[in-house]
């Protein structure tokens, strides 16, 4: 299914990793909607991950870039509007890392350089992105920058630990970001709040699959799969969307609005 949502449109997908990746669905379905893309990722996930086969298949180059990086990022927006001819009009961050979650210290027992280094990555890498887009006039007016989000961020989910923080930092600097990308550019800034995905990331956190389900069964609709948020970004990119940013979007299949769900229960 395509309906050229994206005719004409250039972006930048970060953190496509493998085939579960949800960035790995949204550079499939950007390209499939008419637009054309550069990918990026850090540059030991160049070597273990499987990016190099989604920029074949998709006739994207892919730039490595780690996201805590200043270098990497001026060389990263440098080549892609070299690449693509110009600015770009959408943009994606799609990466979350937990040090301490990764090492199993628990949230009460937090090693706080392993911290900050979760907030640089997940989190600040966000701000630093706009910041350098802004920098470097990377965007087009009326562009739309997106990043990825958990409910963690808004109610606890004790073993999401400091990602819990990291994801309220994001939400916080689209916010801040899009007041002064919107007056400067008119470009917008959003974050997608997803249900939980069986991706890398996603089954790094304890107890994932047994969660899964639960979210699964509370949802009235089930858990949104990548696909279907692959589907809901392709419109947020689109100039369908132009009015809407500053914004934390939820695509959770009602997650976010339940109490109890007898479903849960078993009744
Ligand atoms: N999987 C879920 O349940 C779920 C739910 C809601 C939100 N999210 C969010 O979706 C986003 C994508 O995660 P995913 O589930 O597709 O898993 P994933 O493991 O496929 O993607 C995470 C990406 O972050 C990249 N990354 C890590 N460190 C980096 C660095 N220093 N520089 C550049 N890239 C780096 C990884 O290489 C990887 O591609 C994350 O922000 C995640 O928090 C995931």
């Amino acid at each position: 299914m395509s309906n050229n949502l994206l005719a004409n449109k250039k972006g930048i997908i970060f953190g496509a990793l493998d085939e579960k990746s949800i960035a790995w669905k949204i550079a499939e379905r950007c390209v499939a909607e008419g637009a054309q893309i550069t990918l990026t990722n850090a540059p030991v996930a160049l070597r273990f991950g499987k990016i190099k086969e989604l920029g074949e298949k998709l006739n994207a180059t892919v730039i490595p870039a780690d996201v805590t990086s200043q270098e990497d990022l001026d060389n990263l927006f440098t080549q892609s509007m070299d690449i693509l001819g110009g600015k770009v009009d959408f943009v994606l961050h799609s990466i979350g890392m937990s040090l301490n979650v990764r090492k199993k210290r628990t949230y009460t027992n937090i090693k706080y350089d392993w911290m900050q280094k979760t907030f640089d990555i997940s989190a600040i890498s966000f701000h630093r992105m706009m910041q350098t887009m802004l920098k470097m006039d990377a965007i087009n007016d009326w562009g739309s920058i997106l990043a990825l989000t958990y409910i963690a961020a808004q109610r606890t989910f004790p073993d999401y630990s400091e990602m819990a923080e990291s994801k309220a930092l994001l939400e916080s600097f689209a916010r801040s970001f899009g007041y002064h990308f919107g007056t400067l550019k008119k470009v917008r800034v959003n974050t997608v709040s997803q249900s939980p995905t069986m991706t890398t990331a996603g089954s790094g956190v304890k107890g994932f699959d047994e969660f899964f389900g639960y979210a699964d069964k509370m949802s009235p609709l089930g858990n949104a799969s990548a696909d279907t948020c692959a589907d809901y970004c392709v419109t947020l990119f689109s100039d369908y969307t132009k009015m809407v940013t500053m914004q934390n979007l939820y695509h959770d299949g009602g997650f976010s609005k339940m109490g109890m769900n007898p479903a849960v229960l078993d009744l």
